[in-house]
């Protein structure tokens, strides 16, 4: 079988991490793409990473490079290029820098991978996979942003902190923008098939909710300098797996809508089933009042930041 191959935009901790874990599974081999500016660095990390497969056992292959034309032919294509946020600001406050990246990024990964998943990490998430959809001219099941399963992540990370669980056996589903006004559906959460509302007072449920919607926030503060980078490239790792693989597992990711959820050329955080053919379905589900409330909410929130870009498909 031809080896596979993902190439990440974007060398910074996120890019880097990514690869790192990339390098440990041996799933794919993969090259780093950065600017001029930071090539010496990124061939530093990509050279670390390579010298620890003869302890850690892989013979994945990390490349970096300034030149597109290396990029050709891969298999998924992550983005992590762009100005991450630091203490005070919100994801929203970087939408016009990082727009103008996305789409030069956009039009160079497109000419030499015509046929590759692209999977968005850079902020603001929903708007920046909107963007991208759009530079790209790709159908819309293989342009898909990650937020749900970074978000589900420290939302189990927190649950099973206050039950004093095995994190393995918390199940959550964190849907909407990637921002202030997510969704943690609590309906859907569970500790091995318990409902998280028979375990957890509504003041300790409400308590970890607010916690994971601040979650990148609290990471922000706490580095003092950029934004977090070991979830979010484990989350990445999580879809790449599902999609390689073609393992359709039901993830949290941003997809365009087109009416489902009532929701219309919007991408947005909702359950999907990610596999070979990247979002291979929208999994609509009922939704009650308070939920669909706060998923409008988190649409018109999403749908402000688009308004505010420069490029008006
Ligand atoms: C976070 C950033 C990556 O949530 O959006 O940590």
């Amino acid at each position: 079988m031809k080896r596979k191959k993902i190439s990440i935009i974007g060398s910074g901790h996120t890019g880097s991490t990514l690869a790192f874990i990339i390098a440990t599974r041996g799933i794919a081999d993969v090259m780093l793409v950065d600017r001029e500016k930071n090539e010496q660095p990124m061939k530093g990390k990509a050279l670390d990473i390579l010298e620890s497969g003869p302890i850690l056992g892989f013979d994945t292959h990390i490349s970096s490079t300034v030149d597109y034309a290396d990029t050709q032919n891969s298999d998924i294509v992550v983005m992590t290029a762009g100005v991450p946020r630091q203490p005070g600001m919100s994801r929203d406050d970087l939408v016009q820098i990082n727009e103008q990246v996305m789409i030069e990024v956009t039009e160079q990964v497109v000419r030499y991978s015509p046929n590759c998943t692209i999977i968005v990490l850079t902020n603001p998430v929903d708007a920046m996979t909107y963007t991208v959809y759009k530079a790209s001219g790709f159908p819309s099941t293989r342009v898909i942003g990650q937020s749900g399963v970074l978000d589900t992540a420290r939302f189990s990370t927190f649950v099973a902190e206050a039950l004093n669980v095995a994190v393995n056996d918390v199940t959550g589903l964190v849907l909407g923008g990637h921002g202030d006004t997510m969704v943690p559906l609590i309906r859907h959460s569970q500790v091995n098939g318990v409902p998280l509302t028979e375990l957890l007072s509504q003041e300790k449920i409400d308590a970890i909710i607010a916690r994971t919607r601040s979650g990148g926030a609290e990471i922000v503060k706490l580095l003092g300098d950029g934004s977090a980078y070991y979830a979010p490239s484990a989350a990445i790792y999580e879809m790449i797996e599902a999609i390689l693989f073609d393992q359709k597992r039901l993830l949290p990711v941003i997809a365009y809508c087109q009416g489902e959820f009532g929701l219309n050329d919007l991408y947005i955080g909702v359950p999907t089933i990610l596999g070979a053919n990247g979002v291979e379905r929208i999994v609509e589900l009922e939704l009650n009042d308070d939920e669909s409330v706060q998923l409008e909410q988190s649409a018109a929130s999403v749908e402000k930041v688009k308004a505010a870009l420069k490029q008006q498909f």
